[in-house]
């Protein structure tokens, strides 16, 4: 079958052996796959080796096999996968050996996967395959993020500094539904144009002096995923007191703080990181109730996955980018 794989020293779109199923799996005949910022760094973190893996988190196709032991799914079913592989129920941190899809196991980024029951999911009906194929990763993340670590209430202001991510546009969803107030940053004027056409309340540019921009906020959450270009002026417009979520470093994971100045502020600093089976089949509860349909900024053949890497390498996206895998020729 046709793949994008990290192999060697380097990232191709080749032929690769098909995957066989076993007890308790379903292959999946994917149609689309989505990319996340984790996939641009696998290569580096795999460094050299000879053995091809298939990159990807995101994907949502049909079921063509199923194993034996497996009476939730029928052959053709609509479904999306679940890539944080092994954490079911809600709990404080990811349970020991969780993984994420697409390392050290086979991801996405080829026309079939062969997973467990356990991480396949119902696609909703009132997404686009394009729409189901970019969603699980990083809706999963923000919603824990803003709901279960961020405990973002009605009426609340919440910032999120760097608008265009893929976490992001679900951050601003998510919370305009909720009743929040959202006030987003980004380095792109587009960018900002977009956010606020989402929903956002109000968007300035990252490069301007937020504590003059923001003074006459009083915000009560920061999600900061940037990391070390935004984390300290992040804290500087937080209200004492306030929360400030992390669950992402794309500038850089170490940061220094000033641990005075945040004791006598008396912030709230949570770490998250995607989210259990119980979040996501509450999100996905949460988007179809609300009509949430995920951004797409760009889509991409499979066998251009190459170049869907460099825009997304680029920071060009607003939103998700999406990968067509079964109308490919
Ligand atoms: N822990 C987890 O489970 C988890 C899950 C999902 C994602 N993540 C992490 O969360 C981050 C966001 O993920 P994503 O896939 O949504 O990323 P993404 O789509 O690649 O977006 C990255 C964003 O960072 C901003 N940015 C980049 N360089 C910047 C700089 N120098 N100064 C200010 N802003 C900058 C950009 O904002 P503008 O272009 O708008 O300025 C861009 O929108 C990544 O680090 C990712 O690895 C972690």
């Amino acid at each position: 079958m046709k793949a994008f794989v990290h192999q060697g020293d380097a990232i191709v779109y080749t032929d690769v052996k098909e995957p066989r199923v076993d007890q308790g799996m379903v292959k999946v005949k994917l149609q689309t796959a989505g990319l996340n910022h984790r996939d641009l760094n696998i290569p580096k973190r795999r460094g050299s080796q000879p053995e091809p893996l298939v990159l990807g988190s995101d994907g949502a196709g049909t079921i063509e096999e199923i194993g034996e032991g497996v009476s939730s799914f029928k052959i053709g079913d609509e479904v999306i996968l679940n890539p944080g592989l092994g954490w079911y129920d809600n709990s404080e941190a990811p349970p020991e050996g969780f993984e994420i899809l697409g390392m050290p196991d086979n991801g996405t980024f080829a026309e079939y996967i062969v997973l467990s029951a356990e991480h396949v999911e119902k696609k909703p009906a009132f997404l686009t395959w394009e729409e189901a194929g970019v969603l699980a990763l990083a809706s999963l993340t923000g919603f824990r993020a803003l709901f279960t670590k961020g405990n973002l209430q009605p009426g609340q202001t919440l910032f999120i500094p760097g608008a265009g991510s893929g976490v992001a546009t679900f951050l601003i969803q998510f919370a305009k539904v909720k009743g929040a107030r959202v006030l987003v940053s980004s380095r792109s004027g587009k960018k900002r144009e977009k956010a606020l056409e989402l929903g956002a309340d109000r968007a300035i540019d990252t490069n301007v002096d937020w504590r003059e921009a923001l003074s006459d906020e009083n915000i009560d959450l920061v999600i900061d995923s940037v990391g070390r270009a935004t984390f300290n002026r992040s804290l500087d417009v937080l209200k004492k007191g306030g929360r400030i979520v992390s669950f992402g470093a794309t500038t850089e994971d170490e940061i220094n703080i000033n641990i005075r100045k945040f004791f006598y502020g008396q912030y709230q600093l949570f770490g998250s990181t995607m989210g259990s089976r119980e979040e996501l089949r509450d999100m996905l509860r949460f988007i179809e109730e609300h009509n949430i349909h995920p951004v797409v900024g760009n889509t991409f053949a499979l066998k251009e996955a190459q170049a869907a890497f460099d825009y997304l390498q680029e920071g060009k996206q607003f939103g998700k980018v999406a990968l067509r895998i079964a109308s490919t020729d």
